[in-house]
């Protein structure tokens, strides 16, 4: 087990909702604060004078002015697109046709999907993501690639085999009854081992049949403490071949709801072009939608309405949506959301942001008791941020007039650069 190791700073506090509390009373920046870990958790928050005094002779590693935060989580992810990431040209259906299908159908290679697991779990720690929920490939072998890359460096990761049964290749389809059980098969051996969870996961309506989603339905059932991941309302003619393949559906959403496919543990991806129904229901129920910005705007979805779905209640996460987002970083995507909410009319504030990239993410997932905050009892995983990473942030924080415009700066500016240290499990990466 890791030495108790206290880490000095600053340091993110999260005390509320920064959407339903004002930003900078919900999220707070403490000056000469630290963070103490002992065997993998966080054993004591507060100033770094107190945890001295109440901590003798441990390991201190000063991070001077650096922002010590939670771990990033990303909410939706596809991990079997990390090399086809930043494809040119195409829209959904067509991006999916063109780059994301081929290339999943090299996953049916062990070795190939270790290999992409271990790259992509290298990639998002560098960007300072110690949690991905992530869709796999119909092949149960990337599912078993990720979640063993996971368990060997002690992360926390939530993940499913995706299923399909129609409207793909053929090497890339399986069953109504294949997905049920290889599915089952997945859930039985890696759900709840170590920091691993599974989750059910029907790509999207289109690629099921309505067969194949009553049964991940029923298996959901079976397994309600699981969560349920999918897509939602991306693209209007998504939309409009939804409505074709499933014309007794009342929308979107109904197609998952007839099957069994909608509840409090459902992840929601993209959800941007929802109706009224959809909200209220998707409310009603307590389930998560899923913020994916840099994705909306490479495939050229639309607009995600953050400030009126938080308004009304919705719970949200944020995701990089790798590899229809354009980026492995959640500080691009924090940029994105701001540009996406800017063009609404609805600048987010940076506390808003840091926010979604962590306790918002994790709540969607679930797993806000676990990760997303520093308090004592949280697990250890954290990001070390650097606010004057490069020339181009460093003359900009020179100018900034309290820490808040520094977080801005980079969000808005900053990348893997800006990551001093990523903390997985008590463990520096
Ligand atoms: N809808 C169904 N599959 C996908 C996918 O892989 N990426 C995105 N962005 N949308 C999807
Ligand atoms: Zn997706």
């Amino acid at each position: 087990m890791p030495q108790p190791t206290l880490l000095t700073g600053r340091v993110l506090r999260t005390l509320a909702d920064p959407f339903t509390t004002h930003a900078t009373e919900a999220l707070r920046i403490e000056t000469d604060w630290g963070v103490m870990l002992d065997n993998g958790l966080i054993a004591d928050i507060g100033p770094v004078a107190d945890l001295r005094r109440n901590w003798p002779d441990v390991t201190e590693i000063s991070y001077g002015r650096d922002l010590i935060c939670p771990g990033f989580v990303d909410a939706h992810v596809h991990y079997p697109q990390t090399a086809i990431i930043a494809s040119w040209g195409k829209r959904l259906i067509d991006w999916l046709n063109s780059y994301t299908f081929p290339e999943e159908m090299r996953f049916a290679d062990p070795a190939y999907a270790a290999e992409v697991a271990a790259r992509y779990l290298d990639l998002t720690a560098a960007n300072g993501t110690t949690t991905v929920c992530s869709f796999c490939t119909i092949h149960p072998t990337s599912v078993d690639a990720l979640m063993g890359a996971a368990q060997s460096r002690g992360q926390r990761i939530v993940a499913g085999k995706t299923c399909m049964d129609r409207n793909a290749p053929d090497d890339l389809q399986d069953t109504a009854q294949s997905a049920y059980d290889d599915s089952k098969a997945l859930l039985e051996k890696w759900h709840g081992v170590d920091r691993l969870s599974y989750a059910i996961t029907p790509r999207f309506s289109p690629t099921s049949t309505p067969e194949q989603m009553s049964a991940i339905g029923a298996l959901w059932a079976e397994h309600p403490e699981c969560l349920m991941q999918t897509h939602l309302s991306e693209q209007t003619d998504e939309i409009e071949w939804v409505r074709s393949l499933y014309p007794d559906a009342r929308d979107y959403l109904d197609t998952y709801e007839q099957h069994g496919l909608l509840g409090a543990n459902g992840l929601y991806g993209h959800a941007i072009h929802l109706e009224p129904r959809e909200q209220d229901r998707l409310k009603e129920v307590g389930a998560a939608l899923v913020h994916c910005p840099t994705s909306n705007t490479f495939i050229g979805s639309g607009l995600f309405d953050m400030a009126g779905l938080k308004a009304a209640g919705q719970r949200v996460g944020l995701a990089t949506d790798t590899g229809g987002g354009s980026s492995f970083s959640m500080l691009r995507t924090m940029a994105a959301a701001y540009e996406v909410g800017q063009l609404r009319g609805t600048p987010l504030h940076a506390a808003q942001l840091m926010w979604l990239a962590t306790a918002g993410s994790a709540e969607a997932l679930r797993l806000g008791d676990k990760i997303g905050t520093l308090e004592k009892g949280r697990e250890a995983d954290l990001v070390i941020l650097d606010l004057a990473s490069t020339p181009a942030i460093a003359q900009r924080t020179d100018r900034a007039d309290d820490d808040w415009e520094e977080v801005f700066a980079t969000i808005m500016m900053g990348d893997d650069r800006a990551v001093r240290a990523t903390w997985i499990g008590g463990r520096v990466v």
